[in-house]
């Protein structure tokens, strides 16, 4: 990073927050379904839900733990069922991230969590990569798929699902690892990575967001990962974080994701100001959005208002970190910084 970040008036970062080019490392497509258009799908497939209405979905979204918010996640997810549920879904989440500026976006999906119900994998990725062309081609987001593993099945159901989507594999660019953390450690993943990684896929893995260092330890040296989705837990251990910072090892942190699932006491106590002083490339990413109270722009803004001590400089860091860790070429994402560095210019020179 060699831009010199201008002194910003402390009026204008919320602003620069929302109109600064900024990437998005770390969403679930399935956690992008509002309760508006999950009440709106199961009714055009025929789904019976669980809640009478959207504000009786809404108001269960009180978590106490990741468990408490999957078990609901997945419920949610029961409504997709057609190619086309799919792609409304994706180009919902595609436009709310044009809103808020978001130049590229990495986007996970558990195919898992459908074809258990019987739908083809055929039809979750054909309906979600349509979704990414056609945002890319009409409203200029660049948008790619990562596939993940859900972590409380057994890893031979992993490879059986990687098997059925490998001749999809010009659709998604990587691999993931996500859902119930705790005992089930990334190691037990090693064999469907060894292979992911064999095919010239890029890999990923939740680490680190209620589990220990030592998780983010196996992602990095059993899975050989090139990012750590969450990774707060890493404070705990001094080594651990000398050793993100010497490899650059990408943080894709969720702030309000950590509110509602109760990793930090409260958003005023999250770690990210330490992450980053600590030379960590840590990103901000919203997660689940429809769950968690907001998209990318929510995530920054609210971050910014509540966390002590988060400058222009911060937030300069925040969104050149997620460029640079960002799976896009090397042509688009210096095209993408600078037009950071005009952003942060354009709102130094605003009198
Ligand atoms: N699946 C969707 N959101 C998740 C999260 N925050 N952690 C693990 N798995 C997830
Ligand atoms: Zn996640």
């Amino acid at each position: 990073m060699s831009f010199q970040v201008p002194a910003i008036d402390p009026a204008r970062l919320p602003a620069l927050l929302q109109a600064m080019p900024k990437a998005e490392l770390h969403m679930h497509i399935e956690g992008s379904l509002e309760p508006e258009m999950i009440f709106a799908l199961a009714e055009r497939n025929g789904v019976k839900l669980a809640y009478d209405s959207v504000e009786a979905l809404r108001r269960a979204y009180a978590f106490t733990d990741l468990q408490s918010f999957l078990d609901i996640y997945y419920a949610g997810a029961s409504v997709l069922l057609k190619e086309q549920d799919f792609y409304d879904m994706a180009r919902a989440y595609l436009d709310r991230a044009v809103a808020d500026n978001v130049v590229r976006t990495e986007m996970f999906f558990d195919p898992q969590t459908h074809t258990d119900r019987g739908v083809p994998i055929d039809v979750v990725i054909n309906g979600l990569h349509r979704a990414c062309v056609d945002a890319e081609r009409e409203q200029g987001i660049s948008a790619a798929l990562i596939l993940c593993f859900l972590r409380h099945l057994s890893e031979d159901a992993a490879i059986a699902t990687f098997k059925a989507a490998l001749p999809h594999k010009d659709k998604f660019i990587g691999v993931g690892l996500d859902s119930s953390e705790v005992g089930h450690p990334p190691e037990k993943f090693a064999r469907v990575f060894a292979m992911a990684r064999e095919e010239g896929l890029h890999l990923v893995a939740h680490a680190g967001e209620e589990g220990p260092p030592e998780y983010i330890w196996s992602a990095l040296d059993v899975l050989h990962v090139e990012r750590i989705d969450h990774g707060v837990q890493s404070v705990r251990d001094p080594q651990l974080m000398q050793r993100l910072a010497k490899d650059r090892i990408a943080l894709t942190v969720c702030p309000l994701s950590n509110e509602k699932l109760c990793v930090f006491p409260t958003l005023a106590d999250h770690n990210i100001k330490q992450l980053l002083e600590a030379g960590l490339v840590a990103t901000v990413n919203s997660d689940d959005p429809a769950y968690f109270g907001g998209y990318m722009n929510t995530n920054f803004t609210r971050l910014f208002a509540e966390v002590p001590g988060l400058t222009a400089q911060h937030a300069y860091q925040l969104a050149f970190n997620s460029i640079y860790a960002s799976f896009a070429s090397v042509g688009d994402k210096g095209r993408w910084v600078r037009r950071l560095d005009e952003a942060f210019e354009e709102a130094a020179a605003a009198a």
